[in-house]
């Protein structure tokens, strides 16, 4: 039920294969990719070579985050390049719903992601027709920030909304998950956990296996 997806943002990228292949035998359950434009958000990271490259490289299911503009330019290229599911944010598209469907008509699963100060009413044209609401839990841009308290008080909000709604779509946290409060989040209603500093910061596969444990799904 619960899922770990390490973000490679806080990876070594001289060793990114290496690190990779640790967080994959660990039993990580998916690799999440964070691309960053330096308009939606301040810092750039990297686009689909790296994506390309790291596809040839493990089975994993790649979770691509985007943080950019108007992310509805850039879909194809993405699924090309080997994304399994794409996330878009719903501050970032001019036409949310029209995006989702592009990303759904590629083939590939389709994420909406909401802002800390984004109330969960933006996602009310997509709710439905979403696989995954991804409920940022720092201001995107970095890693290595300290989680927002008032975004866990929004995963339990969405939990209860999607219930009510009989929505399908899985909850996903990502910002400042560490060991420390990763129980607190899931039982608040998160399902898929993000961690980009608390797995590539020290031994990646004790800290993979650490996090499995802590949420009670250890292989
Ligand atoms: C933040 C990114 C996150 C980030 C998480 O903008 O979307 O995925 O890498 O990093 P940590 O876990 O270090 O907060
Ligand atoms: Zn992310």
């Amino acid at each position: 039920m619960f899922k770990l997806a390490p973000s490679i943002l806080a990876a070594d990228f001289a060793r990114l294969g290496e690190q990779i292949a640790q967080v994959e035998a660990a039993g990580a359950d998916e690799l999440h990719i964070d691309v960053m434009d330096g308009m939606f958000v301040p810092s750039i990271s990297f686009g689909m070579p790296v994506i390309e490259s790291v596809r040839k490289i493990t089975k994993m299911f790649f979770d691509v985050h985007l943080m950019i503009m108007e992310p509805v330019r850039y879909l194809e290229e993405f699924v090309k390049a080997g994304a399994d599911s794409i996330t878009v944010h719903a501050e970032a598209c001019e036409n949310l719903k029209e995006t989702v469907l592009k990303v759904k008509d590629l083939g590939v699963r389709v994420g909406v992601s909401i802002k800390p100060d984004t109330p969960i009413s933006a996602l009310a044209e997509v709710e439905q027709l979403v696989d995954r609401v991804l409920v940022m839990t720092v201001n995107p841009g970095f890693g290595g920030q300290k989680l927002i308290p008032e975004c866990v008080e929004k995963v339990t909000e969405l939990a209860a909304h999607r219930k009510q709604i009989g929505a399908t779509f899985d909850i996903q946290v990502d910002g400042g998950i560490g060991l420390s409060n990763v129980k607190s989040v899931a039982e608040a209603g998160a399902e898929v956990f993000v961690a980009g500093t608390a797995v590539f910061r020290g031994d990646i596969i004790s800290n993979v296996k650490a996090f499995k444990e802590e949420v009670g799904v250890a292989d």
